[in-house]
């Protein structure tokens, strides 16, 4: 397949600019799920939910893999594909699997899905059919950061996953202070490692689509973060004073 640049640019340009839109929206209203759904609307179990709103992500690049004509994928995007998926195969099988949440709101799954769609378009791609990977030190080395920095930021994410599973029996939704981990520093300790996850990617893979991503990420959950630190900090009147919303130490 030949590359598409004029799709790259335009999906590139509206995850930047829905990012903007939503984070702007989250300075009123937190997304609308877990916590903060609206009582009456419409939902699945959080099971099936995460299944299906985050498997394209992982299916549309192995798909575009299967269908790639070109026999050697070389070895800096091919890892960087396989790093993109194995993300979304932890978080549309293991995590589905595993998690304790409440339903989830039907448009917010629909809305998932739509998103993981695209985005798995768009990375899986600009990876295999544009993408050009120089084997300079400078770039060889900004990859070998990048890809440690997501493996860093994984390692986190599974981490305080597993640390707000522990927190409640299955079927009870209660909200505990989570301790531990990064959540010593951070009440998003979970959204800090996916930050921190996705900003390694694009560092990596140092490309206009993965830097799209990683700021689409940071206006998305950077703001639940900071209304999840508020509405700890309402609920709980022992909530620990110098932790912070998603920054450590700073914000
Ligand atoms: N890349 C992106 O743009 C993006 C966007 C959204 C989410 N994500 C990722 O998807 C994952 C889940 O996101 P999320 O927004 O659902 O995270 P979340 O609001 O922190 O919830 C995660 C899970 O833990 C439960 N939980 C949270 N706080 C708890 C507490 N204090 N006590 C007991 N249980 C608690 C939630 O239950 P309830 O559902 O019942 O609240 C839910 O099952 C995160 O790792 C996030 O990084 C990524």
């Amino acid at each position: 397949m030949q590359c598409r640049h004029a799709a790259v640019s335009s999906l590139s340009g509206a995850l930047v600019v829905g990012g903007a839109a939503y984070l702007l929206r989250q300075s009123r209203l937190c997304g609308q799920y877990g916590r903060y759904a609206q009582a009456g609307s419409r939902c699945w179990p959080a099971p099936l939910a995460w299944f299906l709103q985050e498997v394209p992500a992982f299916l549309v690049p192995l798909l575009l893999l299967l269908g790639s004509d070109a026999p050697d994928q070389g070895t800096g995007r091919t890892l960087l594909l396989w790093t993109f998926m194995l993300h979304y195969f932890y978080r549309s099988v293991v995590y589905s699997l595993l998690t304790r949440g409440r339903p989830v709101p039907l448009k917010i799954i629909v809305s998932c899905v739509i998103f993981c769609s695209v985005n798995g378009f768009l990375q899986g791609h600009h990876l295999l059919h544009c993408a050009h990977f120089q084997h300079t030190w400078l770039s060889n080395a900004r990859m070998a950061a990048g890809v440690l920095l997501f493996y860093l930021g994984l390692t986190i994410n599974i981490h305080s996953d597993h640390i707000l599973r522990g927190l409640r029996e299955p079927g009870v939704f209660v909200y505990r202070i989570p301790r531990g981990g990064m959540f010593e520093f951070v009440s998003g300790a979970n959204f800090f490692g996916e930050i921190v996850e996705w900003c390694g990617y694009a560092l990596a893979a140092w490309s206009l689509p993965a830097f799209a991503f990683a700021f689409f990420t940071i206006c998305s959950i950077g703001p639940r973060a900071y209304h999840h630190h508020r509405d700890y900090q309402q609920r709980f009147q022992d909530y620990p004073r110098s932790r912070k919303a998603i920054l450590p130490f700073i914000l």
